[in-house]
């Protein structure tokens, strides 16, 4: 490197050529992300000039590279009025709201195709910046818009903020564009706060905005933080174009986002968009929409601005409902039937309104698939059915030295037992009868609404009294209430709530058999499948001791349905289960209705309109019950409409296929003479 100058030569022409050779390689590497020399090398010329200056202070300049980190810690940030205010841009969020943005502006112009510009949105704070006669003046923080707060001190030290423009061609300027945050930077610096015991940033545009209100420079420089430009306003030249405009920036050192491009037509800017959608989660920064800007600035000037946001431009924000955030731990979870499922621990992330901390990862096989190593940034999205999923992992942010997940082979819970794999099945399991994970969530899901509904007995009660030791299994649910004294000393618990709970565990012995059936846990014996069961089986006695092809016989139970039955009746500690049950006075049969109600054996019903004695789901459970099946869409084969008040579409249909169609009077006379 050295070898280049000849260190002979008038400090004074030396200073230069280092601050033109350091500048050099600025600009190598922050604007075009391709440095030539080693960050060793780089800091020998620094260090050079360093010394240069320091013996020599007739040679120190402002915009000398020496200079970023200079001055004292700032006192109070003083207010500027900016003299052109720094608007804001109006969001759209769909491909009609874009469209739409498309019309104002061929209907605001008068013209058919107007060209735009698109251009990434990064997610960082606004900054304005003032050159002039060359060298950097000030840097001014958005504000309201009309006066923000001067940060120069601390934005020189942003090293892809030139202090003098490179070219001669523009001397007085305002640059505006965003200051941001690497996002390898931002977890470096979160790693590092976290190993310290400080407090963590949500996010890199969060840090950037505290890291430019620090009051040391110096610490500011630590933070390397970027400049992206997007905006140029100067005397200097005759602009036309805001692609000019981009190109001219980069000729006088800016960095100016290398993915900006012209669209001939709003076409052209969806196929950007789209484009943009998928490859921004392999951005080295985070990016939260597009900006879609006129190109031509007579254009601009045209169309001019309502309230805070210019008519020319316009923001696409791509879905909230996807995010990026870091997998912390992959932890296990043992459902009530020794299911063992991996679960994403992340750093906590707002999706769509909600903060998103756990998501399931279904499977060994989930996780091997997308490859997924704790430390990873990761994709999590909330669906249509609004749980959350991780769908990709952010390559480009794998931290080294991370490797492959393996299924651990014990149970998370104090016994540790050996787990189990199946072949052929995709998941793991504790076949530990007394694992104490697996009882939790037993006892959770027998007391839940949908089970026996007790009234009282929350997955938080369930934890409390499993901590407390008062219940080990379902059958002591029913002796909590000879436990008042030890329950009223735990934390929450007081008379009225323990009444409530007494109350609750009575109730449940209402609950009739198909829910108990349900409510006991066996492995594929959901709701509906509780239901054929009771159906065919009116008692546990006879359930119990129904062999695998009776079972089988049964339409609608397959072989694992069946052996998943026979295998619970075949654990003796169901069968005490079973019987305590019945001690307690749990409904273990059929009652009389349920027996004889096989009248709608073969019928087929379609609800329609609305009900208003009964809600739908009822009504669904009184046909099941019956033998008969409630479908969604009318047919010929539809033995019955039952119409409520507004029914419209299949109301129609069964007029048309000559359906019978029954008020909902008369379905209620039908339920209640069977
Ligand atoms: S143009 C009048 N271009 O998004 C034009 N803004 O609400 C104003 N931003 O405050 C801004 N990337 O902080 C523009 N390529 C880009 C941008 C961008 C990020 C930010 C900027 C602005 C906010 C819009």
């Amino acid at each position: 490197m050295q070898s280049l100058f000849d260190p002979h030569l008038d400090p004074s022409e030396r200073a230069k050529e280092l601050r033109a050779s350091i500048r050099h390689h600025d600009e190598l590497y922050y604007k075009h992300a391709r440095p030539e020399i080693s960050d060793r090398d780089y800091d020998k010329l620094l260090s050079e000039l360093e010394q240069l200056e320091k013996d020599n202070p007739e040679l120190q300049t402002l915009d000398s590279p020496t200079q970023r980190v200079g001055g004292s810690p700032i006192g109070e940030f003083r207010s500027v009025t900016h003299s052109v205010p720094m608007l804001s841009l109006a969001n759209t969020y769909s491909d009609e709201e874009v469209l739409d943005f498309d019309r104002r502006v061929r209907e605001g112009l008068g013209i058919d195709d107007p060209q735009y510009v698109c251009e990434l949105k990064v997610d960082g704070v606004a900054m304005s910046l003032t050159y002039v006669d060359g060298l950097l003046a000030l840097a001014a923080t958005r504000g309201d818009g009309q006066t923000g707060d001067d940060v120069t001190a601390n934005v020189r030290t942003i090293r892809s903020v030139p202090l003098r423009l490179t070219s001669d061609c523009i001397q007085t300027a305002t640059v505006r564009g965003e200051v941001y945050m690497l996002a390898e930077t931002f977890l470096e610096i979160n790693r590092n706060a976290e190993v310290h015991g400080e407090k963590s940033y949500a996010n890199p545009r969060n840090l950037t905005a505290g890291t430019l209100k620090q009051k040391d420079p110096k610490s500011v420089a630590k933070r390397e933080l970027q400049f992206v430009a997007y905006w140029l306003d100067s005397q200097d030249e005759r602009l036309t174009k805001h692609s000019e405009n981009l190109r001219t920036l980069a000729s006088i050192g800016f960095a100016t986002g290398e993915a900006s491009r012209t669209c001939s037509n709003i076409n052209d800017v969806m196929a950007f968009i789209s484009e943009w959608d998928e490859k921004r989660f392999d951005l080295p920064f985070q990016i939260d929409g597009i900006v879609i800007k006129v190109d031509s600035l007579r254009h601009q000037e045209e169309l001019g601005a309502v309230a805070r946001s210019p008519r020319w431009a316009i923001a696409y924000k791509y879905e909230a409902k996807k995010a990026q955030t870091v997998l912390n731990d992959i932890t296990l979870q043992v459902g009530r039937t020794g299911v063992v499922t991996p679960v994403a621990e992340l750093e906590p992330v707002l999706v769509a309104g909600s903060t998103i901390s756990r998501a399931t990862l279904h499977n060994e096989d989930f996780i091997r698939e997308l490859d997924l190593r704790i430390g990873d940034t990761v994709v999590i999205e909330k669906g249509g059915d609004v749980i959350p999923k991780i769908s990709a992992v952010v390559l480009s942010m794998r931290i080294d030295g991370s490797s492959p997940w393996h299924m651990p082979h014990t149970c998370p819970c104090p016994r540790t037992s050996t787990l189990h794999h199946p072949e052929g099945d995709a998941h793991w399991f504790c076949d530990d009868a007394v694992c104490p994970w697996q009882i939790r969530r037993r006892l959770q899901h027998f007391a839940s609404r949908d089970a026996m509904d007790i009234e009282g007995l929350g997955d938080k009660a369930v934890d409390q009294f499993v901590d407390a030791g008062l219940i080990d299994g379902i059958a002591s649910i029913y002796q909590l209430p000879e436990r008042r004294d030890e329950i009223l000393v735990l934390d929450r618990w007081a008379p009225k709530s323990f009444d409530k709970l007494v109350a609750g565990i009575a109730n449940s012995l209402k609950q009739p058999y198909a829910r108990v059936l349900f409510a006991l846990g066996i492995r594929f014996v959901g709701e509906g499948v509780a239901k054929i069961l009771a159906r065919a089986f009116p008692s546990i006695e006879t359930l119990s001791t129904a062999t695998l092809e009776q079972l089988k016989a049964v339409h609608e139970i397959g072989d694992s349905i069946a052996t998943s039955v026979r295998d619970f009746f075949d654990t003796a500690d169901n069968v005490e289960l079973i019987e305590s049950l019945r001690d307690s006075g749990v409904q273990l049969s059929s009652n009389e209705t349920e027996v004889q109600t096989q009248v709608f054996a073969g019928k087929t019903f379609v609800l329609t309109g609305e009900m208003t004695t009964m809600t739908r789901r009822e009504a669904e459970e009184n046909i099941g019950a019956r033998g008969g099946k409630a479908s969604g869409s009318v047919s010929k084969k539809t033995s019955y409409v039952v119409a409520g008040a507004n029914a419209g579409s299949k109301l129609v249909k069964a007029n048309e296929l000559g359906v019978p169609v029954i008020s909902e009077e008369q379905f209620r006379s039908l339920l209640s003479n069977s």
